[in-house]
């Protein structure tokens, strides 16, 4: 064996012998650093004559390269062991708790849920949700709907006004979810068909069974040819989704501005089934004895609403019904004290169960 053939075996088993980079690096140097082994070798070349040069000059430049492919090789090793080692050793349980969960987990409002469940019961229907703002104008919640100034309709609806702007107008919190009927008309290609939910503003005072801010949900259709009949199937379809099927409704003479005719909804008590009485002969708390649940205004939209926002009343009708979230979900639940639906008690939104 030649020298450079032993140097090459020798750097080789170093080469292979190193376990990390530490020490090939330090081999390296042995070898290809300034005063390495293979360096000094390449060195004489210079002091050879040029028929020695060419015969040793391959061998020792092969003898490089031996080394420096050698080296890499190592080193690809080197790392690939280092990774295999880490992922070995670091596991990660993607099932563990991220962090501690809190004490008490977030829960949907009822009335969030309740008015998700309206609007999920009238898209099924056709209808698009369609929402208005708080703060309104006197026009749109009052003159577009009928209620000309100084007209009695008016005063059913104690209204929290803001001051007056200089040129005497009054913007209002709206005191019902109709002004947003108005508000499709005049943006909407017709025919509409829109439903709205939304909170709703009264001078009432917080008690039992009422308080200054709560909830609406307004339904509208304006379409060529709809009439009562449009109206009152609208209305049981929405009864048999909300409190299941077989409960009969009913409608009476009412009045609103906004439409002509109108009426009330009621339906069959849920409870007693209009008996008026529980099993047993005890009076139905839910119905007060009454067998009847009164549940919506309604009514064919007035022509006068109709040519307010520009629709022609002799090509189109319409019908609309509005009714208070809270009302419903006190007798649906037997809430028997609307201060708890905006007291934010957990310990009345938990039976209702749905966690965030
Ligand atoms: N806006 C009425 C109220 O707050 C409720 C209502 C009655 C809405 C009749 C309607 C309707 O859409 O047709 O008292």
């Amino acid at each position: 064996m030649t020298d450079l053939q032993t140097l090459q075996t020798e750097l080789l088993a170093a080469i292979t012998a190193a376990n990390d980079e530490t020490t090939l690096e330090a081999v390296r140097i042995a070898a290809l650093g300034k005063s390495g082994s293979v360096s000094a070798l390449l060195k004489t070349l210079g002091a050879m004559t040029p028929d020695e040069r060419k015969e040793q000059g391959p061998r020792i430049n092969g003898l490089k390269e031996a080394v420096n492919a050698a080296l890499a090789a190592r080193k690809d090793a080197l790392k690939n062991a280092a990774l295999e080692a880490r992922l070995n050793t670091e596991t990660i349980d993607v099932t563990l708790p991220v962090r501690e969960p809190p004490a008490e987990i977030g829960r949907i409002h009822p009335i969030s849920q309740v008015v998700d469940e309206l609007t999920a019961i009238f898209a099924d229907m056709g209808f698009a949700v369609a929402e208005g703002p708080d703060i309104e104008t006197d026009d749109l919640n009052f003159t577009k709907l009928n209620f000309p100034e100084g007209h009695p309709a008016r005063e059913m609806h104690d209204t929290f006004y803001f001051n007056p702007k200089p040129d005497g107008s009054r913007l209002l919190l709206r005191t019902h979810t109709s002004p947003v009927q108005i508000r499709a008309l005049l943006t909407r290609p017709l025919p509409v068909y829109v439903v709205s939910p939304g909170k709703c503003f009264r001078t009432d005072p917080l008690d039992a069974t009422h308080s200054p801010v709560f909830h609406q949900i307004e339904c509208l259709a304006v379409d060529e040819g709809l009439t009562m009949a449009d109206l009152r199937g609208a209305v049981q379809v929405f009864v048999d989704a909300m409190f299941g099927e077989g409960l009969r409704t009913r409608l009476r003479p009412d009045y609103f501005p906004f439409t002509e005719p109108s009426a009330d909804v009621s339906m069959e008590c849920h409870v007693c089934r209009g008996a008026s009485t529980r099993p047993g002969g005890a009076p139905c708390r839910v119905c007060r004895s009454q067998g009847w649940i009164e549940l919506a205004g309604c009514g064919m939209v007035n022509p006068r609403v109709l040519v307010a926002c520009g629709v022609d009343p002799e090509k189109y009708s319409g019908f609309a019904f509005g009714f208070g979230i809270e009302r419903m979900l006190m007798f649906r639940h037997n809430v028997e004290d609307m201060r708890d639906m905006v007291e934010g008690d957990v310990r009345f939104t938990r039976p209702f169960g749905m966690e965030i």
